[in-house]
């Protein structure tokens, strides 16, 4: 099948290039010359394991191209996959739809020969039936062009499996249309694989997207809001979330307390789903998404206030090591990073503040210019007065302590992420201080 991606950032880029492997034709679109340039130089703009080859390969064998032509897509394609962004809006909670609707004025006007527009980018409740009237009213081919919303639940550093084998499918669609049949075959291996195929209406398809997001949201902020109270009762969290995890009705996923929530998605998805339900007069319903939101928020001022403690009382002229500034490992996204804001107020209370991620450094350095950035683990250690594991990458989950020996000045670690063995750090002789838990 012939198809254009209009948006090639991390959600459309990646479903370019799995569309490409699953045999389609495909053509990236985007407005951003400089991105596109890179993309047809088969160069992935961020990091994503495994991306980067299957953007090659499938550039070479033809299957994948990419353009800034509107034109040339609106030509080429049966279907139009639209993954722009969404972003929080400036000044409030809402999403941010300009992305989405400069797709469609620009696109549908183009559309002169029968076409699908699936779209996939997350949106408020009530967007895909407001856009599906737009563009009958744009498109010259009319009725003739059907859309349909077929939300994405990739997440990043696992977004090419989650792509070729999702757990589900979701179309919202309009009844009667053809929609269903076309995405059927778009995605017939994983139909073939016995992928769940939802159909549903519109905004029941864009509220599974946000709904699951707030679920994973909730999740995560329960099982932190558990890690206040141990650490009000000297308990342990982690062998609580351990302890509860293997009710199978509860489930040990996403129970990682720690530094919280972050990335491009969560946080602001659950905030957007807040102002929609105002909007709609629903707001009752979500406003226990305010309580998960500042949970979530006061893990990083407590992260603070842990290393605060266990240097003493004060930060002030305080060597600090920060390992970890992407907002979770195998990524180098910084946005909403749990890890750097941690790394900013720890400097604003007068620390020196070095940084050390693996792959996030340069997003780190244009977000936080003014700390300082080291090249490796060791780097940023040397003469630490307390070390801090943000982000559990597997390189920091394997750290031995004996490497730090003597690198640093005090031996204190503080686990962000509840990731270390604790055991092996106080063998080793160091103070061992974590999120959720009584200090060893
Ligand atoms: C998320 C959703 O999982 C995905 O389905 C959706 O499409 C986009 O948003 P992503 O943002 O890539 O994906 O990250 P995810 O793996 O969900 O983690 C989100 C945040 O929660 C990270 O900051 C992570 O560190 C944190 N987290 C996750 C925890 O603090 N504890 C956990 O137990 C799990």
């Amino acid at each position: 099948m012939r198809m254009a991606v209009f948006g090639t950032g991390y959600l459309g880029a990646t479903h370019a290039a799995c569309m490409a492997e699953l045999g389609h034709e495909v053509l990236g679109v985007d407005v951003d010359v400089k991105k596109i340039a890179r993309l047809r130089a088969g160069e992935v703009p961020f990091y994503e394991p495994g991306l980067t080859e299957l953007l090659q390969r499938n550039i070479e064998n033809g299957r994948l191209a990419f353009t800034t032509s509107y034109e040339e897509a609106a030509e080429f394609g049966d279907v139009h996959f639209l993954g722009v962004g969404t972003p929080q809006r400036r000044g409030d909670y809402g999403a941010d739809l300009k992305y989405v609707h400069a797709v469609i004025d620009t696109l549908a006007p183009l559309l002169t020969r029968p076409a699908l527009i699936a779209g996939k980018s997350t949106v408020p409740v009530g967007t895909a039936a407001a856009l599906a009237d737009r563009v009958q009213q744009l498109a010259p081919a009319g009725a003739d062009v059907e859309l349909a919303w077929n939300p994405e639940f990739l997440r990043e550093g696992f977004a090419i499996k989650d792509t070729l084998e999702p757990d589900r499918i979701v179309i919202g669609a309009r009844p009667g249309g053809r929609a269903e049949g076309i995405l059927r075959d778009i995605y017939a291996s994983a139909v073939q694989a016995g992928t769940p195929f939802l159909v549903m209406d519109y905004a029941t398809a864009e509220l599974v997207k946000v709904s699951a997001n707030a679920f994973l949201a909730t999740k995560i902020s329960f099982i932190n809001a558990m890690a206040e109270v141990c650490e009000a009762v000297g308990g342990d969290v982690t062998l609580l979330a351990d302890a509860i995890g293997y009710d199978n009705r509860i489930g040990r996923k996403f129970l990682n307390a720690g530094l919280g929530f972050g990335g491009g998605c969560l946080p602001k998805d659950i905030r957007a789903f807040m102002a929609r339900a105002g909007e709609l007069g629903a707001d009752q319903a979500l406003t226990f998404l305010r309580e998960v939101d500042s949970i979530n928020m006061r893990r990083r001022s407590r992260m603070v206030e842990l290393a605060t403690a266990a240097s003493g009382g004060s930060l002030l002229g305080k060597n600090i090591a920060v390992l970890g500034a992407a907002f979770k490992p195998d990524s180098d996204d910084v946005r909403d990073s749990p890890a750097l804001n941690v790394a900013g107020q720890m400097q604003l209370k007068g620390g020196n503040v070095s940084v050390y991620d693996p792959k996030a450094m340069d997003n780190a350095r244009k977000v936080f210019p003014t700390l300082e950035y080291a090249d490796a683990v060791t780097t940023a250690c040397e003469n630490a007065d307390i070390v801090l594991v943000l982000t559990e990458w597997r390189e920091f989950r394997d750290l031995d302590p004996d490497v730090l020996d003597g690198v640093v000045r005090n031996k204190v670690i503080a686990d962000g992420r509840n990731c270390l063995n604790a055991p092996k750090w106080v063998q080793a002789g160091w103070r061992y201080r974590a999120l959720g838990r009584s200090a060893s």
